[in-house]
């Protein structure tokens, strides 16, 4: 049984998970983005990654991959990441090495259809599946918005499977921002600890 505290950030959540994420990631390293969407998150990444390093990214709308393919493309990064249009939840059949960041934006895509969001089940079975890849010492960012419908449901169902998480094998914690209301997102940030308590 975990314990997750809660953390006041002072800095905006995305940028919070790029900061502590970044220093899982190094020339050479492995990340997942499990949600695609406009392709900024893939961007950093790929970036974090270098030149000899990959990225694999997964989203369940075309035309958002289409978008973030062109973004990588123009700015010289498209040959290290791969773009798969399937669910996240189907992340195990693509894995061919172990992981050392891995990010999740979840909800729907900015100015895309609200219908089409991620959904507890998908993305609790995602999370499990990097988990048993996560490299030890390997981080996982989860932002998880509960301002649309579905949204608090999701974020209840993510909490209460981090609680179930081993606390001698991971470490949790949540961000909170510093005007938070009942619709604010929360950021999750998930480490494997690097010398596990046994
Ligand atoms: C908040 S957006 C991601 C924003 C993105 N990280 C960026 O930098 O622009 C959430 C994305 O998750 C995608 N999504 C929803 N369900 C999914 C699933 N089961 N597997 C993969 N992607 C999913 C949506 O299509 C949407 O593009």
């Amino acid at each position: 049984m975990q314990e997750i505290p809660l953390v006041v950030s002072e800095k905006r959540l995305t940028v919070a998970a790029h900061e502590w994420l970044a220093e899982a990631l190094f020339d050479g390293a492995f990340a997942v983005d499990a949600t695609v969407g406009n392709g900024y998150d893939t961007l950093f990444l790929a970036h974090r990654v270098g030149p000899n390093g990959s990225v694999l990214g997964f989203d369940i709308q075309k035309p958002a991959l289409a978008g973030a393919h062109e973004l990588l493309r123009f700015t010289g990064k498209a040959g290290r990441v791969k773009l798969v249009h399937e669910c996240h939840s189907r992340i195990g059949g693509y894995l061919d090495r172990d992981i050392d960041g891995a990010m999740f934006n979840l909800g729907y895509l900015p100015r895309g259809s609200h219908a089409l969001i991620t959904r507890p089940e998908t993305t609790v079975s995602a999370l499990q599946s990097i988990l048993t890849r996560l490299k030890r010492g390997g981080r996982i960012t989860v932002l998880a918005y509960r301002g649309h419908q579905g949204g608090p449901e999701e974020y209840f169902r993510l909490r209460e499977f981090l609680f179930s998480l081993s606390m001698a094998e991971y470490t949790v914690d949540e961000l909170v921002g510093k005007t938070d209301m009942p619709e604010s997102p929360r950021l999750f940030r998930i480490q494997k600890k690097s010398n596990p308590e046994i």
